[in-house]
């Protein structure tokens, strides 16, 4: 591929509007891929815009970071989605969706016998310990959460960017 062809860092930040952190992080996670010029700066493929716009989709349906590469994984050798790739790839996530909805839903129906309430106890509470994952040793703090629920943390570095979660 001709030199002329890659993107430098500012030029990927600019047109994907990830910040240069956040870049830097998903290359560091293995979900894009840089070269070195000869200067020592960082050059992409025009095509890692479209895989940074499937990172922003997949983030935004609450996919965790090594879920999304796991996706990004699953294509032929560092391919981009497809159309096909991702009609197949955006039905499976309509079903996410749904479920997710659902488990909010629960967690929101959980809330009407806590108005009025305020015991947060872990063993009555549904919105402290829905499905009582407490009695399953399901860990502490967001281990409480539905598991659809649940999210990686931002690294804080790259949530300083644009929108990496
Ligand atoms: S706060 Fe008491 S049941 Fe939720």
């Amino acid at each position: 591929m001709d030199a002329q062809d890659r993107l430098p860092m500012g030029e990927v930040a600019r047109r994907s509007g990830f910040a240069a952190s956040a870049l830097r992080y998903y290359e560091s996670q293995g979900l894009i891929a840089a070269t070195r010029s000869s200067g020592g700066q960082r050059t992409f493929e025009r095509s890692v815009l479209r895989r940074l716009a499937f990172i922003r989709a997949a983030s935004n349906v609450g996919l965790s970071l090594e879920e999304i590469r796991d996706e990004l994984a699953a294509l032929p050798a560092e391919r981009t989605p497809t159309k096909s790739d991702w009609h197949r790839i955006s039905k499976h996530w309509r079903v996410r969706l749904d479920e997710q909805i659902a488990a909010l839903e629960r967690l929101r129906d959980g809330l009407d016998s806590c108005i009025g309430c305020g015991c947060l106890s872990l063993k009555q509470c549904g919105i402290s310990n829905p499905g009582d994952v407490a009695a399953v040793g399901g860990g502490a703090g967001a281990a409480y959460l539905p598991r659809l629920l649940r999210r990686d943390p931002p690294r804080r570095d790259a949530a300083r960017g644009s929108s990496p979660r």
